[in-house]
């Protein structure tokens, strides 16, 4: 398979081009390098640097025939999409229509999408599946979901598509330097340079985690059908983990004193407080099951955080 994604500089993207190439395929990479590192792309991967924000992006891309392309490429920041709306539109959006008007136009039959938990907004109680009602409460939540409807589109005219509702993924590979994306990463950040870890909003909020190796197993599978029974999947573990256990998990695993240092901040009104993922449709039809306990997660990204500190 020959597969382009979006995006592949980044925690997710470069973890799925990594396995990609690991079981024989080839994979070209197009990222502006904004949050994500040029280090973390595949030696053997092909990669244009450009940004995907310009209405010229198109001309940009790598030349052939690519079997699928996957779109990860985002601003995917919460907090960032307020402060920016008009571009996350255009990042999270805009390029997703252009890309797969491009796919149409060039025979590219698949179009794998990373959306997120962030569509369903706040309105409902957990597990959240598919079919629920989507009212985002930040423009990222909406970026996503007009993106997932742009593909519902394209998908009318041919386009076998799959989006990914992902809930909150960590694990080796996130971006330590990014403060404004990922909850585990940011308080891990914090609390290996021994500082106080700023937390915003009721510590009582929680989030559905899951490991980065699961959700890209998800993605492969994905990949290795001509299209999925169904156009959506949420990927999560399907368990709450507030941000209290967060932090008393993560203190635990590095070993720290249980007393370090928390200041409670002031929450957001765009912030979700808390949502899990029903997965039965992903794991039914992609013949899929999330592996990774909490824990042990977390104590493969502090083992890598701490060879990367070095
Ligand atoms: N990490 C999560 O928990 C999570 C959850 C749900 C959805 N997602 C989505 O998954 C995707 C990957 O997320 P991630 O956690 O790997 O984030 P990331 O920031 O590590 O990766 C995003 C990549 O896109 C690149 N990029 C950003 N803007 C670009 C542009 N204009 N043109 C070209 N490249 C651009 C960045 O440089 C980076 O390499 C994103 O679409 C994100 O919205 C992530």
């Amino acid at each position: 398979m020959r597969v382009l994604i979006t995006g592949g500089a980044g925690f997710i993207g470069s973890a799925l081009a990594h396995r990609l190439i690991a079981e024989g395929h080839q994979v070209s990479v197009v990222d502006n390098l904004s949050t994500g590192k040029q280090a973390n792309i595949p030696e053997e991967a092909e990669f244009v640097e450009y940004d995907l924000a310009k209405a010229d992006c198109l001309e940009h891309l790598p030349s052939g025939k690519f079997d699928a392309l996957c779109h990860l490429a985002a601003q995917s920041s919460g907090p960032a999409s307020i402060e920016m709306p008009y571009y996350d539109l255009q990042v999270n959006a805009a390029s997703t229509l252009l890309l797969s008007r491009w796919c149409l136009k060039n025979n590219v039959s698949r179009f794998l999408y990373a959306s997120s938990m962030t569509v369903y907004g706040n309105k409902h109680a957990s597990p959240v599946s598919e079919n629920a009602i989507c009212e985002p409460i930040a423009y990222y939540g909406v970026s996503k979901l007009a993106s997932e409807h742009l593909l519902r589109l394209a998908s009318l005219e041919g386009l076998n598509v799959t989006s990914f509702r992902m809930f909150s993924v960590y694990g080796p590979g996130q971006n330590l330097g990014n403060l404004k994306q990922g909850m585990a990463s940011i308080f891990m950040a914090y609390l290996l340079r021994g500082e106080e870890v700023p937390v915003t909003g009721s510590l009582e909020r929680f989030r559905d985690f899951i490991y980065i190796d699961d959700v890209v197993d998800a993605w492969m599978n994905a990949l290795q059908m001509k299209q999925t029974p169904a156009p959506i999947y949420n990927l999560g573990k399907g368990k709450a983990t507030t941000v209290r256990e967060l932090l008393k998990t993560l203190i635990d695993v590095m070993k720290l004193d249980t007393h370090h240092p928390i200041k409670e901040l002031q929450g957001s009104a765009f912030d979700q407080f808390g949502l899990t993922a029903n997965i039965s449709l992903a794991e039914k039809d992609l013949n899929w099951k999330p592996k990774m306990n909490l824990y042990d997660g977390l104590s493969e990204m502090v083992a890598w955080a701490k060879k990367e500190i070095v």
